[in-house]
């Protein structure tokens, strides 16, 4: 079932992140080029995006949940000015991958922007996330615009 976000919540989807997000991260690819930065390893920066988006908008977290045990999760803002939402973060975890719960948190999460009069939904991923490129345009997703990520030493 897929229902609203609970502040109890957070540390289980923190952990989905740190699993999820192993091949399909910025800040994986930047660890594999220049190793710990400031002692900080992918997973210690990419933890906190979820703390952010339940600070911008933890009405528009929904969590995917079997047998009582969070499976996934899928975050979302919206703009009421340009009326276009958007969905930062999304993951299930492995053990509860391909049974339909990606899906259904993208649908959640339309529905949501749908009540909060959106007209338009925003999603992105890497070029290397296989699923996401596919998964996407399956949803209705249209392709607007590449990308490309530098960082440099200072
Ligand atoms: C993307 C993700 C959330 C999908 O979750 P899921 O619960 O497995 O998704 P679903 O079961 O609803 O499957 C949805 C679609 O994803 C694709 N998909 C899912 N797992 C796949 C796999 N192992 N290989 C290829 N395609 C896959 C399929 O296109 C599938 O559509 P179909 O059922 O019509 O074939 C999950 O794979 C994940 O957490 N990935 C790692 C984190 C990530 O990439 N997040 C998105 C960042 S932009």
């Amino acid at each position: 079932m897929i229902r609203k976000y609970r502040p109890s919540d957070l540390e289980t989807l923190r952990q989905i992140t740190a699993i999820c997000f192993e091949g399909v991260s910025i800040d994986k690819n930047i660890e594999d080029k220049f190793g710990l930065i400031n002692g900080l390893d992918w997973k210690q920066r990419k933890m906190p995006h979820i703390d952010n988006d339940v600070e911008v908008n933890a009405d528009g977290i929904f969590v995917a949940e079997i047998d009582g045990e969070v499976a996934g999760y899928i975050t979302s803002y919206v703009n009421h000015r340009t009326k276009i939402g958007g969905i930062p973060n999304l993951s299930v975890h492995p053990d509860f991958q391909q049974r339909g719960f990606g899906r259904q948190l993208i649908e959640a999460a339309l529905a949501y922007f749908k009540e909060e009069g959106m007209l338009y939904a925003r999603i992105e991923t890497l070029e290397q996330n296989q699923i996401g490129t596919t998964f996407y345009p399956k949803m209705g997703f249209v392709e607007i615009a590449r990308q490309i990520h530098y960082i440099r030493q200072l």
